[in-house]
């Protein structure tokens, strides 16, 4: 399943049809649904009984905290939510998109001619940056640079302690787990301290980042959110919007330098929001960044005609569910024009899960992925390294390009400074 995720779970629909089950060490047995009806059905049923939030501690350990939206479950999970959906509402992400355009052209204007690079790691840094701005509403100067040093490495060290429970021991401040602990304590004294001058200066009443709206926020009895939900938060978001988005970019970049037609169609057409849109929605469909997403049965439920004890974690199938012909015709081809008439059925593209649990994410994503891939394109005539498609490798939770999608910068095109910034539309 490491090695090639998505084949691994076609070849099980394949073998024993839309719902079918597997054994993991640690996890237990564990069903997945490939059906978009089922789905719709653990989407919208009582998440007392779909804990999600149970199911995602058991990937994510407990770093988040308490109050992470990520993995609290029914009254606390949903009165989190409610803080946190208004920064991220269609129409209030887009004030972000200039951060977005600014990040990318400082970082392309660094990018070497002629010569292979893995264009992955530049998209982390490009996300991390529109995180540290819009989110946490960092500017230069400010603990940027100790920022841009400690996640990198909080992010390399959780790899192996979230995915290996056994692994979570300490051994005398050398194992992956020390060193993780390390990297975990510089980034929450960042962040508490990013909160604390936040609320001091005064200046959370005027400004537009996501901690400063947060700061304004109200619970229902009135109270502002603490500072560890603060930081809990924040936490989670940079854990949750990072390397996500990254790896959707990266897919982005490796499909489209290996559709030719596509590619050309979406560089004589940056203005056109739909196509650019579309673009996006047909990588997270061909190319999904998170295979599946998970939910605890609080007790014994009927799905799909089974009857799952208590405890079952199940699973709908992101993966295989985008890869059925009877949904996409061609389903292994990258067709962005699939999308551009109405597109699929809700329950039939899902990269970013569903129901109460959607990500609250989706919008930023996607209009992040759209300005920095019309950004790049207009700046930048890129090839890929080589022909051959990367492989799909399972990296932390993600699903990312084997090689992390290797490029060569042909040409730098004509300076598009004169260019008035095009709309962004937010779906
Ligand atoms: C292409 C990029 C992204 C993908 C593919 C993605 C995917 C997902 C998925 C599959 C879930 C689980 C949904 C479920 O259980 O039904 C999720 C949850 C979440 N995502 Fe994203 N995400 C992306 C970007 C972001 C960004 C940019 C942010 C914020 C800055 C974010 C914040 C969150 C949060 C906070 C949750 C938890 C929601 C809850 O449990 O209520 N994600 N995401």
């Amino acid at each position: 399943m490491t090695a090639a995720p998505y084949g691994w779970m076609r070849r099980r629909r394949r073998r024993h049809g839309d719902v079918f089950s597997s054994n993991f060490p640690y996890y237990g047995r564990v069903v997945y649904v490939a059906d978009p009806a089922v789905v719709k059905h653990i989407f919208t049923a009582d998440p007392t009984i779909f804990h999600a939030g149970e199911a995602n501690t058991l990937a994510l350990g407990d770093v988040l905290g308490d109050h992470s939206l990520l993995t609290l479950d029914e009254e606390r999970h949903l009165s989190q939510r409610k803080l946190l959906l208004p920064p991220f509402h269609g129409e209030s992400v887009r004030r972000y998109a200039e951060v977005m355009a600014e990040a990318t052209a400082r970082e392309v204007a660094r990018w070497p001619l002629h010569r292979v690079f893995p264009i992955r790691p530049r998209m982390q840094a490009i996300t991390l940056e529109v995180i540290l701005r819009a989110v946490f509403g960092v500017r230069e100067g400010e603990r940027m640079d100790r920022y841009r040093e400690w996640i990198p490495r909080l992010a390399d060290a959780s790899s192996i302690v979230n995915w290996l429970p056994f692994m979570r021991g300490e051994l005398g401040g050398i194992s992956p787990a020390a060193r993780f602990r390390r990297a975990l304590g510089e980034v929450n004294s960042l962040i508490y301290a990013q909160i604390r001058d936040r609320r001091d200066s005064g200046e959370a009443e005027e400004r537009d980042d996501v901690l400063s709206l947060l700061l304004r926020a109200r619970h229902e009895d009135g109270s502002p959110m603490t500072d560890s939900e603060l930081r809990d938060e924040l936490l989670t978001l940079l854990t949750a919007g990072h390397e996500t988005t990254a790896t959707g970019l990266s897919w982005a970049f490796e499909r489209l330098l290996r559709t030719p037609r596509v590619l050309a169609r979406l560089v004589e057409s940056l203005d056109d929001d739909e196509y650019l849109e579309a673009v996006v929605k047909e990588t997270l469909r061909v190319r999904p960044v998170v295979v599946d997403v998970a939910r605890k049965l609080t007790r014994e439920t009927e799905i799909a005609g089974y009857r799952l004890p208590k405890g079952t974690i199940v699973l709908p199938a992101i993966a295989v569910i985008h890869a059925r012909p009877d949904l996409y015709p061609a389903p292994r081809e990258f067709r962005p024009e699939r999308f551009l008439d109405g597109g699929a059925e809700s329950y039939a593209w899902i990269p970013f899960g569903g129901g109460v649990r959607r990500c609250i994410g989706a919008s930023f994503a996607q209009v992040e992925m759209k300005v920095v891939l019309r950004e790049v394109l207009r700046r930048v005539r890129l090839r890929a390294a080589s022909r051959r498609p990367e492989r799909p490798r399972t990296q932390h939770v993600t699903v990312v390009p084997s090689r992390g999608a290797r490029v060569v910068v042909e040409e730098r095109l004509a300076e598009p400074a004169a260019r008035e910034p095009a709309a962004v539309g937010v779906t």
